[in-house]
């Protein structure tokens, strides 16, 4: 019998309307939160939509046919999402993401992509401007998204064999299908692209190698990923969690591993190279090395809502202002005073295992804010 796990209250109705601060400033690119980190990317979702139901994300006991996914008029438009990524773009935002569920479904989501790529930093520097997606629709959608601007994309892929992939996907999705996605998004120039492999214990542990292999001496970057407790639906347990160093040690067995110096400050993934030269790879351990202490990343939900950390249990409703008089001066400072009040490190509090937690039935799930 499969176990049921049903969340207590839907995280979707906690929020809070922001509040617009007396005195109105203009944004200054200094914006940093109570640890004296900087708000440098805007993770958009752009529906709770997916074709897939990925076992460690949608399980499909919950995310069934009842399932009270939003209505299409709870969404933000294209133009509220443009007009808020302007706000967060003059307080430092250099880097976007557009996620899901799977941002593909998306209605012409090659429109959004077009309006966004055509906005530039105050120094009149271009967006890195990419997007998280299944590749179950790329083969079809990545000429369309690159002539619209997006520079690169980041595809999801926690197994080879088809078998496992759909025991994964859990809806019989082919692999084949995802492959022929990545060598499209590649044909087109949307690179370099990074494929993403949540690792799980007892799912897909024994596709690590056969991954490192396959892309191995490739234009591709493939990265681990700790199975991380987000949400409330996928009873997360730590024994599932294969730690980045394990992984790291499997790889390095068979093929020797070098490690690299970090390319940015805030990046998720330790970065190792093969030793002969066949590439890159990733290892993000949100679980077992937290990197909190230089996360600048922010997230708009399908519905408006911005979340300061993924474990969130709750967001900042910016559709109420956006949809209320509001002008653009006073809703960056509201974002602005989020931001100065921001403290979160749920991961470093996990590891560090303090009862300081938000309660489990109150975390967003990934399908609602974005991977
Ligand atoms: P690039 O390296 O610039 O392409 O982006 P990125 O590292 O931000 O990558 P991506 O969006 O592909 O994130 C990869 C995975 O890392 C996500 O799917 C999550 O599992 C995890 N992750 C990303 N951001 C966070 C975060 O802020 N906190 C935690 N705990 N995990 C995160
Ligand atoms: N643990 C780690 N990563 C997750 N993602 C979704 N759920 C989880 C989880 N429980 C991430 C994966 C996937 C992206 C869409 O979201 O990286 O590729
Ligand atoms: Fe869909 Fe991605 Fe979640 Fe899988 S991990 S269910 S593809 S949003
Ligand atoms: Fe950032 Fe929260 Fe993830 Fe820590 S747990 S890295 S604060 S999103």
């Amino acid at each position: 019998m499969t176990e049921k796990f049903i969340p207590l209250t839907d995280y979707r109705s906690l929020n809070s309307v922001p509040e617009i601060p007396s005195v109105l400033e203009a944004p200054n690119g200094l914006l940093r939160d109570t640890l004296a980190r900087p708000l440098h990317d805007l993770r958009i979702s752009v529906t709770d939509h997916c074709n897939f139901r990925c076992v460690y994300c949608m399980p499909k006991e919950v995310f069934d046919k009842d399932y009270a996914f939003l209505p299409h008029s709870a969404l933000l438009s294209f133009e509220e999402i443009t007009r808020l990524a302007k706000i967060f773009i003059e307080h430092g935002v250099e880097k976007i993401r557009l996620t899901g569920g799977e941002p593909l479904l998306r209605k012409n989501i090659e429109r959004l992509v077009g309006m966004l790529s055509s906005l530039r930093t105050p120094a009149g520097r271009e967006l890195d401007l990419t997007l998280t997606t299944n590749g179950s629709l790329l083969a079809k959608k990545a000429r369309l998204l690159k002539d619209a601007g997006l520079k690169r994309v980041t595809v999801s892929l926690d197994a080879l064999d088809d078998a496992v992939f759909k025991r994964m996907n859990d809806v019989d999705f082919p692999v084949t299908d995802v492959l022929a996605g990545i060598d499209a998004a590649h044909q087109v120039g949307l690179g370099p692209i990074k494929i993403n492999m949540v690792v799980k214990r007892g799912m897909n542990e024994q596709e690590i190698l056969p991954m490192a292999r396959h892309f191995k001496d490739s234009p591709y970057i493939l990265r681990f990923i700790e199975y991380m407790d987000v949400g409330a639906s996928n009873g997360w347990k730590m024994d599932e969690v294969i730690p980045s160093a394990e992984i790291m040690r499997r790889i390095d067995a068979e093929l020797p591993l070098q490690q690299l110096a970090p390319n940015s400050v805030g990046e998720t993934a330790g970065r190792w190279r093969y030793q002969d030269g066949g590439g890159e790879i990733g290892l993000i351990s949100s679980v077992t090395q937290a990197f909190c202490h230089d996360c600048n990343r922010a997230r708009l939900s399908t519905e408006g809502k911005i979340y300061t950390c993924l474990f969130a249990g709750s967001g900042h409703d910016f559709r109420e202002l956006l949809r209320g008089n509001c002008s653009d001066s006073e809703i960056s400072n509201a974002v602005a005073q989020i931001w100065r009040a921001r403290g979160d490190r749920y991961s470093e509090l996990r590891s560090a295992n303090t009862s300081d937690l938000p309660p489990a039935t109150r975390k967003v799930e990934m399908s609602y804010i974005g991977g």
